[in-house]
Formats: structure tokens, sequence, C-alpha cells
């Protein structure tokens, strides 16, 4: 929560108010030395969301690290974001606060088994979601995010062949939005996967009026029950701009931060996991292993850095470049 919020409704600074407050000056005076600017999706914890120069979804994260001016970049993200973005920027320092922030999507698509695959399909265009390494980027022909991937197939040629990878959940969500026989490869979101239908219609039960809104990561029994389905930033901008006052919204669950800044006077609900976690609602492990230490910690010493060998950061940059490209708006 914001820290100034907090200090207005105790009414006192404590001590563990104090100690953040510190934190967030000094990152700030960090970022000013250095240059830096710090990017975050939104699921990374309130605090990272509070002090980031920029938060958003997958494509509007890349499209800001293809424009920044800044020396250093402090992705507060997971990994294959700050690989876009070292692509993007060969020449600038790239640094994530915790090397281990992967992505379960991305480590469903291993290289050798993905280019022996790419062998059963010759002349197939390849798409992959940006949510994959810089190995599967530099096979790719286009890079996609949930924000384009439909605008992206709809631009090719009816009769082009295509592949689609590593969600198979966005892919069948595709197909079916663009009426295209894709090839899919066999990958999911190990978070959004997780989303439970049968927890989902006892939560409907209790808010009849609520609508559901989906991620297009999350599985096609839920998607087949949504009213809206897009990207995080596209569930934000929906809850408001829809009349209605109460949202059940299928995806991790740091979305809700940035929906209660938009929308205080609305009902945001989290969808509920399988899994038992504390929020019975549906988190990242990978997204929340950034933290304001962290974050502190990589400022001083400039890492871990991520790198890309140059040859698969130019095979990458041609993948990512064409989805900035069929991304501007018309
Ligand atoms: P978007 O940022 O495109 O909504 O995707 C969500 C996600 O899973 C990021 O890892
Ligand atoms: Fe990967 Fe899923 Fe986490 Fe996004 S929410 S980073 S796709 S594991």
């Amino acid at each position: 929560m914001d820290i100034l919020k907090q200090v207005k409704e105790k009414g006192f600074v404590t001590a563990e108010l104090e100690k953040e407050k510190n934190l967030i000056d000094e990152i700030a005076r960090l970022k000013k030395e250095k240059n830096a600017i710090i990017l975050a999706h939104y699921y990374q914890q309130e605090d990272i969301q509070d002090i980031a120069d920029y938060i958003g979804d997958s494509l509007g994260l890349a499209q800001e690290a293809a424009k920044t001016t800044a020396d250093v970049i402090v992705f507060a993200g997971v990994h294959f974001m700050g690989e876009t973005a070292k692509i993007l920027n060969p020449t600038k320092k790239v640094i994530i606060p915790d090397l281990n922030a992967g992505c379960s999507l991305a480590d469903s698509a291993p290289t050798d088994k993905f280019e022996a695959f790419l062998k059963n399909y010759p002349n197939h265009t390849v798409i992959s979601y940006i949510n994959c390494s810089a190995e599967i980027k530099a096979l790719s022909d286009i890079i996609c995010t949930s924000s384009n991937a439909v605008k992206i197939v709809d631009s090719l040629p009816k009769d082009e062949k295509i592949i689609f990878a590593p969600d198979i959940n966005l892919g069948r969500y595709v197909a079916k939005k663009t009426g295209r026989d894709l090839v899919l490869w066999d990958g999911a979101c190990e978070v959004h996967v997780e989303i439970s239908s049968a927890k989902l219609k006892l939560l409907q039960g209790k808010y009849p009026n609520a609508k559901l809104i989906a991620h297009p990561e999350c599985q096609q029994e839920v998607l087949d029950e949504a009213d809206f389905i897009g990207s995080t930033t596209a569930l934000l901008k929906f809850v408001e701009e829809d009349e209605s006052t109460e949202f059940i919204v299928a995806t991790e669950v740091g979305i809700i931060h940035k929906m209660k800044q938009a929308v205080p006077h609305k009902t945001l609900i989290p969808a509920p996991a399988n899994t038992n976690n504390t929020c019975a609602c549906s988190e990242c492990p990978y997204m929340k292993l950034n933290t304001l230490e962290k974050i502190h910690a990589s400022l001083v010493h400039l890492q871990p850095e991520i790198f890309v060998p140059e040859e698969t950061r130019f095979k990458a940059l041609k993948s990512v470049n064409r989805m900035l490209e069929m991304s501007i708006p018309s």
C-alpha cells in the first residue's frame, strides 16, 4: 500500500514504515545517480508497483523498453521480460532483482524440443508468445503478446500456415477468434491453469451480478464462461469503462492493486485457484520473488545482469521488431 496513505491512516510513523520510506528514498537516489528506470509488470507486489516509473502488460513494457533513454533498465518482472529488454537494448545494462524469477510458460518450451518440433512443419510461419526464452524468439518469425496475438494472426494471409507457441490456451483462443487452423505447441502457465472453474461457479453464485473477466492464459472452460477476455491492460481498461460495479478477475492477483486505484468504488474479486495458498487466489511465485530490498541491492551492484548471446539476440530482435511494427496503433 502507498506509504503516505499508511502514515495518514495510522496517524503516526512506525519503525517499519520509516525503514520502508528510507529504502524508497534510497532507490530514488540511486536511480537518479545511475540514470536508471524501473519497469514493472502488473503482477509485481504493490510496493514495487508504487515506485515503478512504468507499470504495464508485456506489450507496454516491451514498447517502453524500446524507447527508454535510461542507461540502466531495472526490470521488475520475470527473466524473459528482462531478456526482451536486452534484445532491444544491447548497449544498456538490463538488471532484474532476482535471477530466479523465471516463468513456467517459458520453461514449457525447451529450445531443443522446439527446434525438433519445427522440423515437422516446414513452410509454417512461427508466431511465439513473448513468454518464451530468447532462443525461442530467435527461432520465431513474429512475437506476440496477449494484447496483439489476434491482430497479428489476423494480419497474415488466410492461407498462411501458422505455428503458435508456447501457450496452448492463448493459442486455442486465438484460433477461435480468427477462425484459423493453428498448429499449437502444448505449453501453459502454471498460475493461470490453476484458476478453478468449479470454485469460480460457486463464487458466481455468491456474486450473481459480477462480470467474469479473464486472461487468455486461463483454461478454455474458464474462458468459455467469461464476459470479457483480454491482456492485463485490457482487463484494467474494461473495469474502468464497463458500467458494472462487480467483477471477478481471473488472472494473477497483482492486477487488482491498479484496478482498486483506478475504480475504488467498484468490487473486485480475485478468482480462486485450486492451489491452497495463503491468498486463496492466483499468485505467480516467480513474479513475487522480487522485493524492494532486492531492487535496492540490484541498483547498488548493477546486478544480476541479463546477457543474451549476440547471434541469438540478432535473430530474436527481428521477431520482436516485427511485433512492435505491427502493434503501432492505427
Ligand atoms: P500480459 O502482460 O500480456 O497480460 O501477460 C500476462 C503474463 O502472464 C505475463 O507473464
Ligand atoms: Fe509465467 Fe504465468 Fe508467472 Fe506470467 S503468471 S510469469 S506466464 S508463470
